[in-house]
């Protein structure tokens, strides 16, 4: 098991990415725990070098340090994260669903995006992990831009005050810390199947031949997607990106 997780709060006005600066720390040695927060981001990354939106006061940017003591693949990190954004849209009574592997929508749009980037020992298992969680919290005064308003949404219909990013920011890392200090254990994996919007529907993925169609059928013990293929091929998807027909 994980021992205890101890969070370290650090607050900026505007970084290009917390990600970023949260690797150059923790190669430095910042410790296990270490939370960066950005008010603004100039150069917010998403996966697959995509752009994350961040402008000031309206969302939350914030990346969290670890330095696991057992060897966790970074997809755990993610899945699980992503059940702790979920369950805390979900605290503020707003329905919301996991689109594999590591958006959250809320009314079938995103709002939430992560990114897991790390350094690994030659064994494979991290030497520290930071898990980038952007939230879409309100909607941005002069709207979305153009590139991404049919697809991104914000959890709250309306600005409110400042005060609702801290807390939102204090049940998502409580969230986190209750799943992280049960790893290698991974009850969470039941929320992550519940909450999946894709299941059922028909997608296309990318697998090792390019894209391909199928429907997605369920999430297996590793966090992948199933998906059925009209040849009847169960195809076990680890990575890349999925659509929804
Ligand atoms: C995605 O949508 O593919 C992931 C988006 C992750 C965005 C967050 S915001 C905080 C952290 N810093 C970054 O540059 N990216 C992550």
């Amino acid at each position: 098991m994980q021992g205890p997780l101890q969070y370290e709060l650090h607050t900026v006005e505007s970084i290009k990415s917390t990600n970023t600066a949260l690797k150059e720390l923790a190669r430095n040695g910042a410790p296990e725990g270490y939370v960066l927060v950005a008010l603004t981001q100039t150069n917010g990354r998403g996966r697959m070098n995509r752009v994350f939106y961040s402008p000031k006061g309206t969302g939350l940017y914030c990346s969290v340090l670890f330095r696991p003591s057992i060897p966790i693949p970074a997809y755990v990190l993610t899945c699980m994260s992503a059940v702790a954004a979920a369950e805390t849209i979900e605290s503020f009574d707003i329905p919301c669903k996991i689109k594999w592997v590591n958006d959250v929508y809320v009314r079938n749009k995103k709002a939430v995006g992560i990114l897991t980037e790390g350094a690994f020992a030659p064994d494979g298992s991290f030497v520290y992990a930071v898990v980038g969680i952007g939230v879409n919290l309100f909607p941005p005064a002069d709207g979305f831009p153009e590139s991404i308003s049919d697809t991104a949404t914000a959890v709250f219909e309306q600005k409110q005050d400042e005060s609702l990013r801290k807390l939102f920011l204090k049940r998502l890392l409580q969230r986190m810390k209750h799943y992280y200090e049960m790893l290698p254990e991974t009850p969470f994996i039941d929320a992550y199947r519940e909450k999946q919007m894709i299941v059922g529907k028909p997608i296309l993925f990318s697998d090792m031949e390019g894209m391909n169609r199928g429907t997605a059928i369920g999430i297996d013990d590793s966090f992948r997607l199933l998906v059925k293929t009209s040849d009847g091929t169960v195809h076990a998807v680890d990575r890349g990106d999925v659509t929804i027909l």
